[in-house]
């Protein structure tokens, strides 16, 4: 398999413009995690897409009692019942193979695995049906999702807050990216994942802490609010899962309501170091595109929880920015919003990944990356 160096895929046209006279229709493909997801999105101008079919299978099942992702059981379980889901979301779509333009599917970052499922078989795909290959970064179908469901025009500000990844990046374009803040250690969802399995909760455990937090007091156990005495956007989520462990120890054994005190505490303590490093964010935004109407866009995982939603909804009040979270359903990871890269690449001219290999660690901004020295939050996306 050829692999090639981690440039950004971006095809972009001499005239730098986006070709949105065309309609394009796309199978999307996603297989990085324990989603196994194929959508077929068709784009028509430079409004929202639209949705034709949309079919995931969580593997939840087989990993709960795991507590956390196998990889080897998520590959075995992509390659099991991918093709299937194709041909569901094929059906759902009502669209015949000569009405396809590409085949978009997810190259990384993720787990290796079901990465290699999910590419490989778009790849056979491609080649049977004679369509372009187009070799999606998950992180971008993350980020182009709020032109999907919105038609939201560049630039914007997104918060990206997933599994493996918690970063702020200017959305200039397509295939341009700039990432002006990250987390220094554990990204928001896994500091959820990590707090749910210290408190005995089930997985995944972000929509379990927000569960247990509906019923619980978020003041009686203080924690930390980590790096908001230190400038700039960056965060970190390690010190905090520390103090809820501490102050589950000091409080053992936990009664019910004490594990829901413990998610409420932790939960307003994320969202509101979400809030205040989103604050200045869109201070940055506003002196980088000055004149243009601050944007904030929420997307990957944690965007489905309503605490830190609620919060972002406060801070677009408070400072006039408009705030765009797509529907829960296209937070998490999903084959629709790699249909939609698919889309966007299309506008920008031919595209022919073909030979693109696997990619389990691919940053966005690459350049931010090379700066840090890191990409270490390669697993998950
Ligand atoms: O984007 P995603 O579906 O997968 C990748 O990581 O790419 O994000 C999954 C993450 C998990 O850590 C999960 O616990 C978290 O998103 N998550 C949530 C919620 N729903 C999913 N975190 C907090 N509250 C939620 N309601
Ligand atoms: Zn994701």
């Amino acid at each position: 398999m050829m692999i090639d160096t981690l440039k950004p895929l971006a095809n972009a046209p001499e005239n730098g413009s986006s070709d949105t006279s065309r309609t394009f229709t796309v199978l999307g493909i996603e297989t990085s995690c324990d989603e196994t997801a194929a959508a077929v999105v068709r784009g028509t101008g430079s409004g929202p897409g639209e949705i034709l079919s949309n079919v995931i299978r969580s593997q939840v099942a087989e990993h709960a009692e795991f507590g956390g992702v196998v990889p080897e059981i998520a590959a075995r379980a992509h390659i099991d019942i991918l093709d299937g889901i194709v041909a569901s979301a094929m059906r759902d779509a009502d669209v015949r193979w000569e009405n396809i333009d590409a085949v978009a599917a997810t190259a990384g970052p993720g787990l290796i695995g079901g990465v290699i499922v999910g590419l490989l078989t778009a790849r056979a795909i491609a080649a049977a049906a004679n369509k372009p290959l187009v070799a999606v970064n998950h992180l971008e179908g993350h980020a182009l999702t709020a032109r999907l469901t919105d038609g939201l025009a560049f630039p914007y500000l997104l918060l990206l807050v997933s599994g493996g990844h918690t970063q702020f990046l200017m959305v200039n374009g397509v295939g341009d990216y700039r990432r002006i803040g990250t987390t220094i250690d554990d990204a928001i969802g896994e500091a959820f994942d990590k707090t749910a399995k210290l408190l005995g909760l089930s997985y995944p455990g972000g929509p379990a802490v927000e569960a247990a937090a509906k019923s619980g007091d978020a003041s009686r156990f203080p924690l930390p609010r980590p790096m908001l005495d230190r400038a700039g956007v960056d965060m970190s989520f390690a010190g905090l899962k520390t103090a809820v462990r501490t102050a589950a120890y000091n409080s053992a054994p936990l009664s019910d309501q004490a594990v829901s005190d413990l998610c409420a505490a932790f939960q307003q303590a994320v969202a509101d170091v979400v809030h205040e490093k989103s604050r200045r964010a869109l201070d940055i935004f506003c002196e980088d595109h000055p004149g243009k109407p601050p944007v904030l866009v929420v997307a990957g995982g944690v965007a489905a929880n309503s605490a830190i939603r609620e919060r972002l909804t406060e801070l677009a009040r408070e400072t006039g920015a408009r705030l765009v979270a797509p529907p829960h359903a296209l937070c998490t990871d999903n084959a629709a919003m790699i249909g939609w890269v698919g889309v966007e690449r299309l506008r920008l001219g031919p595209v022919d990944d073909s030979r693109v290999g696997p990619r389990p660690r691919w940053p966005l901004d690459s350049r931010a990356d090379a700066l840090l020295g890191s990409g270490r939050k390669g697993a998950k996306a």
